[in-house]
């Protein structure tokens, strides 16, 4: 079946936002606006050490979120990046098609953009690209981009950078947890088997921002998400009881808690609430690397962070169950 893309729509010079897309009035930006004055922590991985922990299982309990600076991920790799998504985007589009995945078949993988099951559901303002990108014994390339040419090499060192810094943030995390550094990695499912996915999430200008989401509120199943956004703002997280925007820094990368952190954890990190917002002008770009653990790997709370008075918080179960129920909307 033929899908209405968001680009196509926005290209087409809307005056007003199409019904499926306007959120109800508790829901819109508008009637929901981020506070001022508070920011998510930016910490240097250039810290001290002992400092560099406590500020980032502060940051990761409090927050859920966090932006970090001198990262160790090259401006330029990041910036190739980035610019073969946009090239991506700008495919004609029966170029993109071919790549059209098929949610209600199973197929995630590929170009997607999310479908209305009835009449009264409400959809994001949102087209993107998803796939497997490690290990690569589970990776079917087919399902990357074959145009533009340099789109596996770059992504392919991205997703090294990335799988480099998530050891050093994982080894933080535990440490901040009072765990030896590879206790949450180990429980993951150490180098050769935890997944990485990569989603580019593309949000046209929108002619109504006020009443639309490019993303409704959510957390991420992943262990970890590491984001890049392009420098148009929209990303909010819910922090006790109201939005945060989250300012846009020049070379830093945003690392998302997900539930897995939270479920090993025992709730001692937080898998943060966030949505995203759209522009009326300007083209918003984000792209997503989840990392997490493989399906049938067994995740609970850590023994170790259990006892008497902190019984588990969480059910222990696999991944892949995990995400079933999270699928379903069905409880954990
Ligand atoms: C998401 O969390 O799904 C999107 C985040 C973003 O675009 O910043
Ligand atoms: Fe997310």
């Amino acid at each position: 079946m033929e899908v209405e893309r968001v680009q196509c729509l926005a290209s087409g010079q809307l005056k007003e936002l199409p019904a499926k897309f306007i959120r109800p009035a508790h829901e819109r930006p508008e009637n929901t606006k981020a506070v001022e004055g508070e920011t998510v922590p930016v910490i240097s991985l250039s810290l001290p050490h002992d400092l560099l922990v406590k500020q980032v299982a502060e940051a990761a309990s409090e927050w859920g979120i966090l932006l970090l600076t001198d990262h160790g991920i090259s401006p330029t790799l990041i910036a190739r990046l980035q610019e073969l998504g946009q090239q991506f985007f700008n495919l004609p589009q029966k170029e993109k098609e071919v790549y059209a995945n098929d949610p209600s078949t199973g197929r995630f993988e590929g170009y997607g953009t999310r479908m209305a099951k009835n009449l009264d559901e409400k959809v994001e303002w949102i087209d993107y690209y998803f796939h497997m990108m490690s290990p690569s014994s589970k990776v079917n390339y087919d399902m990357w981009p074959k145009n533009p040419a340099s789109y596996r090499e770059v992504t392919e060192e991205y997703n090294k950078e990335v799988l480099k810094l998530t050891d050093t943030v994982l080894g933080l995390l535990s440490e901040g947890l009072g765990l030896e550094r590879k206790a949450l990695k180990s429980s993951l499912g150490d180098d050769e088997k935890i997944e990485t996915e990569m989603k580019i999430n593309m949000y046209p200008p929108c002619p109504q921002p006020e009443l639309a989401l490019g993303v409704e509120p959510h957390t991420d199943m992943s262990a970890l998400t590491v984001l890049v956004p392009n420098d148009v703002p929209g990303l909010q997280v819910w922090r006790q009881d109201h939005w945060v925007a989250v300012d846009f820094l020049q070379n830093t990368l945003l690392v998302h808690i997900g539930d897995q952190l939270e479920v090993l954890s025992n709730g001692k990190c937080r898998s943060v609430l966030h949505r995203s917002l759209v522009d009326k002008e300007r083209m918003r770009m984000s792209w997503a690397v989840f990392v997490a653990p493989p399906h049938e790997a067994v995740i609970g709370p850590l023994p170790v962070l259990v006892n008497q008075e902190n019984p588990p918080k969480y059910s222990t179960k696999t991944f892949a169950e995990f995400r079933h129920r999270k699928f379903n909307k069905l409880p954990q």
